[in-house]
């Protein structure tokens, strides 16, 4: 059992704390890169973090994250207009660009340099594998860009959701690593058949859970890997192999076959987080893959019609 202290030094990730400090170390996604879609299109509001931002593309269709608050005098820097690559506040019209430079502020006088003293809290941010990544950590410690596999795969290969849970990101991810939990709750009468997951491994997933033969543990460079070996029939094994990224993605193994799976936790706040839902394939889906993973076997909040 956690001591209270323990359990605060885990899931606090606010500006200041150990484990806000540690994903300010890594690049995050902060938002889906359709929620920004086009050059110039409506900005998004984004708390990572605890820290309240907005996400914009500029003209270019570059993404940037910025403050959500005007420097000036705290306009909603949401409600700025996107246009000739900068947000400009709609408060007073000092505008911004990605990289949080004032370029410009109307209303000063000829020559005056005041705006080159100006910037907009900004992070870091660029646009891979349908997601606009963040780097909230100081400029120093700057780290490379990820290049995960599934980055490249097309829109045929890869489903991608977004989903927004009322918990701490921290008990969103031990599910993950806890391998007695789907044996009885993800089972069914029918061995969870609408499930592909679980098709794979064999209907009756009881079975294997009696079956269980050793769970280790092993440290990696980019995190952990745990590896589950269980009987399977008589003279078989099932050895189940899930990474884990630093800081906070899991993968939880095969999805069905040729299907792969990570999910993505990151906080919102204390409180909240977002669930980055990823399956890929070197295989395009079929529609009856993207149904069956959309809904088998598990239930989600209900998604916006058509997506
Ligand atoms: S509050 Fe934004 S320009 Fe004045
Ligand atoms: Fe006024």
């Amino acid at each position: 059992m956690l001591t209270r202290e323990e359990n605060d030094l885990l899931t606090q990730t606010g500006p200041g704390t150990p484990m806000g400090d540690l994903f300010r170390r890594h690049w995050i996604p902060a938002c889906l890169a359709e929620e920004i879609p086009g050059a110039d299109s409506t900005p998004a509001r984004v708390t990572l973090l605890s820290e309240n931002l907005i996400a914009f593309r500029d003209s270019d269709g570059n993404p940037g994250l910025i403050d959500a608050y005007c420097p000036h005098r705290g306009a909603p820097m949401f409600f700025g207009r996107n246009e000739e690559c900068g947000l400009r506040c709609v408060y007073h019209g000092w505008k911004f660009d990605v990289n949080g430079m004032c370029v410009d502020l109307p209303n000063s006088p000829e020559g005056e340099t005041y705006k080159d003293k100006v910037t907009i809290k900004a992070y870091p941010a660029f646009d891979a594998g349908g997601i606009i990544w963040a780097y909230l950590g100081p400029k120093d410690k700057l780290p490379p860009k990820p290049n995960f596999e599934w980055f490249d795969m097309g829109h045929d290969r890869r489903y991608l959701r977004k989903y927004l849970l009322r918990c701490n990101y921290f008990q969103a991810i031990e599910g993950d690593y806890d391998p007695s939990h789907g044996f009885f709750l993800h089972s069914t009468l029918d061995g969870n058949n609408s499930n592909p997951g679980n098709r794979l491994r064999g209907g009756n997933r009881l079975n294997s859970f009696l079956n269980r033969k050793h769970v280790q543990i092993e440290d990696t460079l980019y995190g952990q890997q745990h590896i589950a070996v269980a009987g399977f029939g008589e003279a078989s094994n099932v050895v189940t192999v899930s990474q884990f990224f630093m800081p906070s993605f899991t993968g939880s193994g095969i999805s069905g076959p040729g299907v792969y799976a990570s999910n993505l936790r990151i906080p919102i706040d204390d409180e909240s987080c977002y669930h980055y839902r990823l399956r890929w394939s070197y295989e395009p889906f079929t529609p009856q893959q993207v149904q069956e993973d959309k809904y088998g076997g598990y239930t989600y909040p209900d998604q916006i019609p058509g997506s």
